[in-house]
Order: C-alpha cells, then structure tokens, then sequence
C-alpha cells in the first residue's frame, strides 16, 4: 500500500512574482513537501501568470519537487515544455483535454507524474476512466484563476468519493485540494480524504509559514 501521509505544496501564485526566488526559499524553509505553480493562460481561465521558463528557471534554484498545474487551453501543446523545463509532476484539466489518455502515457513516458483536475462544475465521473494509473487527482475547491477565494464545501464530497474510489478499487492517485485551504477549513479537507494541501494566500499571507505548515499537516499547531 502506498504512503499516503498528507503533504503540503506551496503555491506561487500568491508568492511576489518580482521575488520568486525569496518565495521558494521561504517555502523550503517552511519545510513546505513540494512547489505549486499555476499556469494561467487568459483563456481556460480569467488570468495569466507563466510558461516554461519560470519553470527551468526554478528548476535551477531548487530541490523541491516542481508541481505543475496547467490551467490552459489545449494542454497537449504546452505539455512537452514543461517536462523539458524540469517539472517534476504535470496535471492538466480534464475540461480542456479530448486525449487525455495521450497526455497522462506522454508525462509518464518521461518518468514524471501525471495528474488529472476537475474545476468545481466537474463531477468525479469524467475522471473514472483514467483513474488507474493516475499519480495525482487535484480537486479545485474553488473555480481556478485566482488566490485568495473561499473554498467551496460541497467539493469535498467529490474528495471524499475519490478516497472511496482509491480504497475499494487499489488505485495509487494521491487526492490534491486546491483552494481556500487555510486553518479554518484545512480540517475538513483533510477528513474528506485529501492528501496533497495546496496553500497559496494562507501560506504566503502567515507570519510564520512554518506554522501553516505543521498546522496543516497535523491538524493542530506546533507543540500541542
Ligand atoms: C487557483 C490556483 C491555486 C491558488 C490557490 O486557481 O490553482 O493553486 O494558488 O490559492 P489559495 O490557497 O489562496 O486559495
Ligand atoms: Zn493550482
């Protein structure tokens, strides 16, 4: 059985994107498990944030692992990009892909992990078929574009029906929850089943995000 103990990722998104680099160091020095990086492309999405090169870039000046979340139009054609810049895990949104089957076997192709992600209108459904094999299914509990949102409960439901799904049926995905996870929510995230907590704004906004960190990771703060 895999190890599925809960993970925290640190989202650049709401880093200072004139100081990315002061951002990643503050996430290792959080002890933060892995870097988000939210690829925004003006289409898929209300936003533009990055390509490739932020990534290679990163790449450079870190060892953390480089978690890419492609919110973009057509992710078969940026997809390569991002391998050869150094990302250590892509997911790309299942609304945006017909062949999705061909891009999750071309990440896993190069030995990366392959994740697949629903906005808040997706049900679970739409991924059943490409759930075995998978390493990552993101779950966005709020509609992708922006930090600082409210989570939306009722997603959780679709956390809690991919964890009943991994159980009865031996899959290996980890359960990533993107959006408004912070203190007051991050208990419900976790009992929903998720694994991977992606925090932008709580993270970036603490005074102490090695804090956020242990909080989301034990449920409680440091020490108690
Ligand atoms: C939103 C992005 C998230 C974002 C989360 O579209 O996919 O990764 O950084 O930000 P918070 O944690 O502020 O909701
Ligand atoms: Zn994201």
């Amino acid at each position: 059985m895999k190890d599925f103990s809960i993970l925290v990722a640190a989202s650049l998104l709401s880093a200072d994107f004139a100081r990315m680099a002061e951002g990643v160091a503050v996430a290792e020095g959080s002890g933060a498990d892995w870097l988000h990086l939210d690829v925004m492309d003006g289409a898929f999405v209300p936003n533009l944030t990055f390509g490739p090169k932020m990534v290679s870039d990163l790449r450079k000046v870190t060892r953390l692992p480089l978690d890419v979340h492609l919110m973009v139009e057509h992710p078969e054609r940026i997809v390569d990009a991002f391998l050869s810049a150094g990302a250590d895990h892509v997911t790309f949104h299942i609304e945006a892909a017909i062949h999705a089957h061909r891009i999750v076997s071309g990440i896993k192709a190069h030995k990366r992990d392959a994740g697949l992600s629903i906005v808040p209108s997706t049900p679970v459904n739409t991924l059943e078929a490409m759930l075995d094999g998978l390493d990552l299914v993101l779950v966005m509990t709020v509609n992708p574009g922006f930090g600082g949102q409210a989570l939306i409960p009722e997603c959780l439901r679709k956390v809690e029906r991919l964890a009943h799904l991994r159980t009865s049926h031996g899959y290996e995905y980890r359960i990533a929850v993107d959006g408004g996870v912070n203190r007051s929510t991050v208990a419900s995230v976790r009992d929903a089943g998720a694994d991977v907590l992606i925090s932008g704004s709580a993270f970036f906004g603490a005074d102490d995000p090695a804090s956020e960190v242990v909080f989301f990771r034990e449920g409680r703060p440091a020490g108690v």
